[in-house]
């Protein structure tokens, strides 16, 4: 992605150290990690680790080896993330391609993704680092409650509180701790991993936000999964719930949604979520998110990270599928 050009060796590097860290083991393991790592993505994670890491001082003879070590691990958790909440959320599409548990099988994607989760924990051990290797064991914890909440929550309609609760767990504290870990790793100023910490709160708050948005608006084919897919599994996002609260949409939404065959009713449920202003109001809040994210990226010192890093936040908004 032309955006992250500034850290493109980085990537490099970051990639060039998952293939060689996941295609040891047998040939089944060599053959998932192949497929994974065919499947690409976006890499935001490690680019956020990378960039943060351009506000430390840490002058070693490779200081960059230390911070694409941590940013190699922070895309396998995601990886591993992905390859489990396909199966929890019974997707069949993952990057463009079928998910693991599809070309695969269920098992085989379990495995697979606890392979990932210790592959990134001795990668994050190699930094000598408690505090790094603490940090990313949290990010993992705080997810999985999250998700387990989600999980007990399905074909319920949360608050909106619990919502935001969620998706904090989910891939606020995700976002913000990729930046985290990269100002650690890289020993930056402690005001300045505080900005680069809010920064990642608040564009993972609205990266969510957003990516809930694209579950009812995007083009399945350019989004590399399908749409739709949080209705199927009876997660009910942030347009859904603030429809909801409106009086004079509640009993029409609620006929869908109670509905056995709700995915028949999508086109009626999309016309109630416009109409009642949720999209807009799901809308409205990212670019609340986004707003907040500028403002701690402008704290930080100028460096030529901090124009990506913002740039960075108004892509989230830019993303139109
Ligand atoms: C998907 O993350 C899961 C969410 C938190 C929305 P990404 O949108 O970063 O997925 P990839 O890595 O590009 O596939
Ligand atoms: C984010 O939630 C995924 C994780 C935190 C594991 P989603 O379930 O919305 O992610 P997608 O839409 O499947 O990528
Ligand atoms: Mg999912
Ligand atoms: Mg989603």
């Amino acid at each position: 992605m032309g955006l992250f050009s500034l850290v493109e060796p980085g990537l490099q590097r970051v990639d060039a150290l998952l293939t060689q860290t996941l295609r040891q083991g047998n040939a089944l393991v060599a053959e998932v990690s192949d497929y994974l790592l065919l499947a690409g993505g976006k890499r935001l994670r490690p680019a956020l680790v990378l960039l943060a890491g351009q506000f430390g001082h840490e002058r070693g003879e490779d200081p960059e080896e230390r911070l694409v070590t941590v940013a190699t691990a922070v895309e396998m958790i995601h990886m591993a993330t992905l390859v489990h909440d396909d199966i929890i959320d019974e997707a069949s599409m993952r990057r463009g391609i079928p998910a693991v548990r599809t070309q695969f099988t269920n098992p085989v994607a379990v495995l697979a993704g606890d392979y990932l989760f210790a592959n990134a924990f001795e990668l994050f051990s190699r930094s000598h680092d408690m505090d790094i290797v603490a940090l990313a064991a949290r990010v993992v914890n705080v997810m999985c409650v999250g998700e387990i909440a989600q999980n007990l929550s399905q074909g319920k309609v949360a608050s909106e509180t619990d919502y935001w609760r969620r998706i904090e767990a989910k891939t606020g504290f995700f976002l913000e701790s990729s930046c985290r870990l990269g100002a650690m790793a890289s020993g930056a100023d402690p005001e300045v991993r505080e900005a680069l910490t809010q920064y990642g709160h608040f564009i993972g708050l609205a990266y969510q936000v957003v990516d809930d948005l694209l579950d009812w608006l995007a083009n399945p084919e350019k989004l590399g999964k399908a749409v739709g897919g949080d209705l199927a599994v009876g997660i009910y996002t942030l347009p859904i719930i603030y429809a909801r609260e409106q009086k004079e949409y509640q009993a029409e939404l609620d006929q869908y949604l109670l509905s056995d065959r709700v995915m028949e009713y999508m086109a009626e449920i999309k016309r109630l979520l416009d109409t009642s202003g949720a999209l807009g109001y799901a809308r409205r809040q990212a670019e609340e998110y986004v707003d907040q994210a500028l403002h701690q990226a402008s704290l930080l010192p100028n460096h030529p990270a901090r124009a990506v890093l913002q740039e960075l936040a108004e892509f989230i908004l830019a993303r139109d599928y």
